[in-house]
């Protein structure tokens, strides 16, 4: 695992927009996994910049997302595929038939069979890019005693409900479901990079990157298993966990 620390958040988001636009420009008709949540946001915006600029080219992209909540529909305001549309989709030049993001509405077990059947689906993500939750969860994969390898449905802790009420009007509206990948289709990826930003991400970031140990109770930890994982984290993030290099 390789740690990059910038001199900010917004430098860690440029670092992370250039990765994907390398990997894209080194080989155009590419797959990208690719995260919600608040941590991404600004890589996106800069990746609209980029293609804007003419500086990368999404037509031939591939992209499958990590989750969605169960029982909202892509198109409510709170859906990971409304989030992905209107904050990276729609802005560039991207073919909608090439995106996947696994259905919140249905038949729950089949949508996480078909959100597994795309992580595999003309091969791995040649990145998947990542954030982190308070609690170490990497997708939805929520701490516990145990993982699970493949596609699947996971019951939201109390934790993860908190942190994503922000974006509710209150916190009864989160959805307590989500359909994820799971932590095999995770790591299946060539290259994992974990961008994380914000004191309360001290505890996971410290149990990801101070010692070598591998616990279930902090899911991102199994990425220090991969050959190829990147975490980026800004200085001050940096400074709070102790990491010196
Ligand atoms: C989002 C996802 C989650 C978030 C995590 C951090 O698709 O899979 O694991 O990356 O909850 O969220 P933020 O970035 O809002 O702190």
């Amino acid at each position: 695992m390789k740690v990059i620390v910038t001199n900010s958040y917004d430098e860690s988001c440029k670092v992370v927009a250039e990765m994907i636009r390398d990997v894209v420009n080194q080989k155009p008709a590419c797959k990208l996994g690719l995260a919600t949540g608040g941590t991404p946001v600004p890589i996106y915006k800069k990746l609209i910049e980029m293609n804007k600029a003419g500086e990368v080219d999404f037509s031939q992209v591939h992209t499958v997302n990590l989750d969605e909540y169960c029982g909202i529909p892509g198109t409510h305001d709170q859906s990971y595929r409304y989030f992905m549309d209107t904050n990276l989709f729609n802005h560039i030049n991207i073919d909608k038939a090439n995106t996947y993001v696994a259905q919140g509405m249905g038949d729950f077990e089949a949508n996480a069979r078909e959100l597994e059947a795309k992580v595999r689906e003309g091969g791995v993500a040649d990145l998947q890019l990542l954030g982190i939750g308070n609690n170490g969860h990497i997708a939805f994969n929520e701490a516990s005693d145990h993982l699970v390898a493949v596609a699947h449905i996971e019951t939201l802790t109390e934790s993860t409900i908190t942190a994503n009420a922000r974006f509710f009007e209150k916190k009864e509206d989160v959805p307590t479901k989500a359909i994820t990948m799971g932590m095999g289709d995770i790591l299946a990826a060539k290259c994992v990079v974990l961008v994380a930003t914000g004191l309360a991400k001290v505890p996971a970031i410290k149990g990801l990157i101070m010692d070598d140990v591998i616990t279930t109770q902090n899911p991102s930890t199994m990425l220090k298993m991969h050959e190829n994982a990147i975490v980026v984290i800004d200085k001050e993030l940096a400074n709070a966990v102790g990491y010196k290099g």
